[in-house]
């Protein structure tokens, strides 16, 4: 029986994690913290707020201010703190690096520090791959030195340092985890899987980088929220682990993946102005999450797929999000020109 601080709750995987979390243990009991930026969205947490009102509450505040953070693990008496909040998007932390820096490293340590002056159990990071840099070839071990190359994976490997930093010098009894790309319900469609769903179903052009030969593992968020599992149940404390399919495709094999699940033609398929910097390729060595016992559900075709099946049934819950201002203004920063050329 836990009493966990889900932080990023009403994000993507958040909330699958959280629902995830209460269908499964019982007698947990889970206070979601979210600060709800463009990101975060009660509407993912609606039903879990219907089905498990008892065990669940839900805080709005930033993971950056220090009282409120406090405040609520005490008023919840919680013993676990899991940490998805973060600023996630690669092209955004190139347009506006600085509230990555905040919430990825400062947001960390200020919930590190709860962490230890409250004597809490358990701290878990949720992390990327991104940390590890570009895999021309090979895996990437969780020993690998960080090379990450975006001011995102640059933020999120500052977060990661700073808790390995906490376990060093004080022993705080943390565990990391570093995740593949994830598809599934209530992505943001601005990652490349529901944009190009929502964007095929209304006949857009779908914009691939480049040459779209830059290659992704592309996982099942429930996959995902599994293997955060398993490492919270049986990771050994001050451990990093590795979480994907240990497979992977090229950006054009999953944008024709989309196109077939949706019966719509490659026709839409426009290369554009390549993302600075871009990664050419991810891959992760599975292997020591492995050994505990977790085995990936679905391959990359599989998840795309019943991802793209989500957004063709679920239209009311992306509909207002693409229709509103904030959306269209940073769809007109991001593909207005790029589309034009
Ligand atoms: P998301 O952008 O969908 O959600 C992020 C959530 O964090 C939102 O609910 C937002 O409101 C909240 N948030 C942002 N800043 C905050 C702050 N200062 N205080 C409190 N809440 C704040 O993100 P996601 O895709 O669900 O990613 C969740 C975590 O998983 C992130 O740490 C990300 O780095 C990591 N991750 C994501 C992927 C992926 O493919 N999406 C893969 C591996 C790891
Ligand atoms: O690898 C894990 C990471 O996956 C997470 O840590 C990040 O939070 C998450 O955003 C994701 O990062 P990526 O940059 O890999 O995801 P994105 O969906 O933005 O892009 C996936 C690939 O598709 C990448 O190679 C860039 C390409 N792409 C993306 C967009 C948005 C396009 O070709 N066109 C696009 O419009």
């Amino acid at each position: 029986m836990r009493r966990l601080m889900v932080t990023g709750g009403a994000g993507f995987i958040g909330s699958n994690f959280v629902r995830y979390m209460l269908e499964k243990y019982p007698d947990d009991f889970i206070v979601v913290y979210d600060k709800l930026t463009y990101a975060g969205r009660l509407e993912n947490l609606q039903d879990v707020a219907e089905r498990f009102g008892d065990r669940y509450a839900f805080v709005r505040g930033d993971i950056c201010d220090a009282e409120r953070v406090e405040a609520t693990l005490r008023r919840f008496d919680v013993d676990t703190i899991v940490n998805f909040a973060a600023e996630t998007h690669v092209d955004r932390s190139l347009m506006e690096p600085g509230s990555f820096i905040q919430t990825d490293v400062y947001g960390t340590y200020v919930l590190l520090e709860a962490t230890k002056k409250l004597g809490l159990e358990r701290y878990h990071q949720v992390s990327t791959d991104e940390v590890y840099g570009q895999v021309l070839e090979g895996r990437s071990v969780e020993s690998d030195p960080l090379q990450p190359r975006s001011p995102y994976s640059a933020s999120k490997a500052g977060g990661d340092l700073m808790v390995l930093a906490y376990h060093e010098s004080w022993g705080l009894p943390v565990t990391i985890s570093r995740g593949s790309n994830n598809v599934g319900p209530y992505q943001y469609p601005e990652k490349v899987v529901p944009l190009f769903a929502t964007n095929a179903i209304d006949d857009l052009p779908l914009p691939l980088y480049g040459d779209g030969m830059q290659k992704r593992d592309y996982q099942y968020v429930l996959d995902h929220c599994e293997g955060i599992d398993v490492v919270l149940h049986r990771g050994e404390i001050g451990e990093i682990y590795n979480i994907g399919t240990g497979s992977e495709l090229t950006n054009l094999e999953m944008t024709r993946i989309v196109l077939r699940t949706l019966g719509k033609p490659e026709s839409l398929i426009k290369h554009v102005e390549d993302r600075p910097g871009h990664d050419r390729r991810y891959a992760l060595d599975v292997s020591k999450l492995k050994a505990l016992g977790w085995e990936s559900r679905h391959t990359c075709e599989e998840a795309i797929e019943k991802t793209v099946r989500w957004y063709a049934e679920n239209e009311w819950w992306w509909r207002p999000i693409k229709s509103g201002d904030l959306y269209r203004e940073y769809y007109r920063q991001q593909y207005g020109k790029r589309l034009a050329e």
